[in-house]
C-alpha cells in the first residue's frame, strides 16, 4: 500500500489531523499538498494536545518524514514558529522538507486578505485571514514568489517589485491604504532564508524514489471537499484543490501511484465561515452539537456552524474524489439524542433531490429531507471493536456507510489517538 490520500470529505474540520497521526507511526511520509496555515489540525497524544496549522501531522510520529509539497502555500513566519513552538516541546522537527516551488504567503497578500474581505462586506467569504486566496492569485497570475526565490536576491528583488507595482495601485486608490515598500519585503523575506535552507528539497523526486521503493506516503489534505475551489461550493470555498486530484498536481506524482483514498467524516456536519449549509441548526441541539463537540475553529477560535449528517455531501465527496474509505469521526458527540435526523436528499423547489446539484441557485435553495434514526444513551468512548457498540450506534453507522457509497473503515469516539475503532486496515 504506497500511497493513500486522506481528505476532508465536508467541510473542513472532520478529525483529518486525528486521522493522520493515528496512521503516522506505519507511514515514512505524510504530505501536505495544498492549503497553507489556514489549516488547524488537531492532534491529542496523550495528556498533550496539539494544534498544527502548516506543518504536515506526521511531524508528531519520530519514523516520519513530514513534507510540504509545491501545492502548499507557506508563510515563513508562521512556518518556523510553528516549529520553534513545537521544538520546546521536545518534538524533533529536523525531517522536514519542503518543496522549492511551494508559493511563499507575503505580507502584502495577508495584508489583501484582510482588506479585500472588509471591501467585500456583506458579501465576504469569511475567510481566515492568512492571505491564502491572494497567494494563490499570484500563483495563477504568475506573479507569485515561490521558496526557492529566497535563494537568488535578484530574482526576488525584480519579482516583489513586479508583484507590488499593480498591487500599490489597489492599495493606495481603491483601498485606501498606505503603499507597501518592495525593499523592506525583500529585506523581510530574506530575513528567513538561512533558516528554512535546511529543509529545501525536490520533494516531487523524492517522494516518487519512496513510493517506488515500496515506502508508504501520505497525503494529508487540508481543508475539506466542498471547500474545493473547483468542487466545492463556490464562491465561498477556499483557493486550492483539497480534493484527491489535488494530491497529484500538490506532490507531483501521478494517479496511478495513488492506491487509496480515504473520506474524513464527521457523523455530524460543521462549517466555519459564510455559504450555503442545507442541514445548518439554529436550534438548541444545534448549539448542543457545539458544546458537546467542542465546535470551536483552531485557526481564527470562530464557533462553528453545526448540523445534521448530510448524506449527499458524502455521496458527491465519494463521487469527486473516488473514496475507497470513509473515517467516520466524532460518533461519540452523538451519545443521548433519543432520535438522530440524517439528511438523505434534498427538496429544491418542490422536487426530491438525491446528488448533490452543479447548480448554486439550487444548492441555495436546497431543504434537507430526513430520515430519523434511532439514538443511544450508552457511553461509547471505550469501544475497541465495531460489536462493542450498541446496537443503535451500528446501525447509524451502517446507514451512514449505505448512504454515502464507500465503506467506513475506521470510528472515531473520542479525541485521542486510541479512541478509535478499527474495522478494516488502512494500510
Ligand atoms: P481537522 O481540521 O480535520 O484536523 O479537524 P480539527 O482538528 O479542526 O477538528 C476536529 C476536532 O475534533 C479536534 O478537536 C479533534 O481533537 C476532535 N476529534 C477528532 N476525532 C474525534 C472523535 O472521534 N471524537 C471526538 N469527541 N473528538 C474528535
Ligand atoms: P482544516 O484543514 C474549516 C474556510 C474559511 C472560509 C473559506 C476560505 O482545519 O479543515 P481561506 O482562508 O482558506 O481563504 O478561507 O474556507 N476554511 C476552513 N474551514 N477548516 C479549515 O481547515 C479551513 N480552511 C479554510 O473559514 O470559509
Ligand atoms: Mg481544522
Amino acid at each position: 500500500m504506497p500511497a493513500l490520500v486522506l481528505l476532508g470529505a465536508q467541510w473542513g474540520d472532520e478529525g483529518k489531523g486525528k486521522a493522520t497521526d493515528l496512521l503516522g507511526g506505519s507511514v515514512d511520509y505524510v504530505v501536505r499538498y495544498q492549503g497553507g496555515n489556514n489549516a488547524g489540525h488537531t492532534v491529542v497524544v496523550g495528556d498533550q494536545k496539539y494544534a498544527l496549522h502548516l506543518l504536515p501531522s506526521g511531524i508528531l510520529s519520530p519514523g516520519c518524514t513530514p513534507v510540504i509539497g509545491n501545492g502548499v502555500v507557506v508563510d515563513p513566519a508562521v512556518l518556523l514558529s510553528e516549529l520553534s513552538g513545537l521544538n520546546e516541546r521536545g518534538v524533533d522537527t529536523s525531517k522536514l522538507l519542503i518543496s522549492g516551488n511551494a508559493h511563499l504567503i507575503t505580507p502584502y497578500n495577508v495584508t489583501l486578505d484582510k482588506v479585500g474581505e472588509r471591501f467585500l462586506g456583506k458579501r465576504k467569504i469569511g475567510t481566515t485571514g492568512r492571505g491564502i486566496g491572494p497567494t494563490y492569485a499570484d500563483k495563477i497570475n504568475r506573479v507569485g514568489i515561490r521558496v526557492q526565490d529566497l535563494y537568488d536576491e535578484s530574482i526576488l528583488t525584480q519579482k516583489v517589485e513586479a508583484a507590488l507595482e499593480l498591487k500599490n495601485q489597489l492599495l493606495a486608490k481603491l483601498y485606501n491604504r498606505r503603499a507597501i515598500d518592495s525593499a523592506q519585503i525583500v529585506d523581510g523575506l530574506l530575513a528567513y532564508a538561512d533558516q528554512i535552507k535546511p529543509f529545501v528539497a525536490d520533494t516531487t523526486l523524492i517522494l516518487n524514489n519512496a513510493i517506488d521503493e515500496g515506502k508508504v506516503v501520505l497525503f494529508e489534505g487540508g481543508q475539506g471537499t466542498l471547500l474545493d475551489v473547483d468542487h466545492g461550493t463556490y464562491p465561498f470555498v477556499t483557493s486550492s484543490n483539497p480534493t484527491a486530484g489535488g494530491a497529484c498536481t500538490g506532490a507531483g506524482v501521478g494517479p496511478t501511484k495513488i492506491n487509496r483514498v480515504i473520506g474524513i467524516l464527521k457523523a455530524y456536519t460543521t462549517r466555519v465561515g459564510a455559504g450555503p449549509f442545507p442541514t445548518e441548526l439554529f436550534d438548541e441541539d444545534g448549539e448542543k452539537l457545539r458544546v458537546i463537540g467542542g465546535e470551536r475553529g483552531v485557526t481564527t477560535g470562530r464557533d462553528r456552524r453545526c448540523g445534521w449528517f448530510d448524506a449527499v455531501i458524502a455521496r458527491y465527496a465519494t463521487r469527486v474524489n473516488g473514496l475507497t474509505d470513509f473515517f467516520l469521526t466524532k460518533l461519540d458527540v452523538l451519545t443521548g439524542w433519543e432520535q438522530i435526523p440524517v439528511c438523505v436528499a434534498y427538496e429544491i423547489d418542490g422536487k426530491r433531490v438525491e446528488e448533490l446539484p452543479y447548480s448554486q441557485t439550487d444548492f441555495h435553495h436546497a431543504k434537507p429531507v430526513y430520515e430519523m434514526l434511532p439514538g443511544w444513551t450508552e457511553d461509547i468512548s471505550k469501544a475497541k471493536t465495531f460489536s462493542e457498540l450498541p446496537k443503535n450506534a451500528q446501525a447509524y453507522v451502517k446507514a451512514l456507510e449505505e448512504m454515502s457509497g464507500a465503506p467506513i473503515s475506521a470510528i472515531g469516539v473520542g479525541p485521542g489517538r486510541d479512541e478509535t475503532i478499527e474495522i478494516r486496515s488502512f494500510l
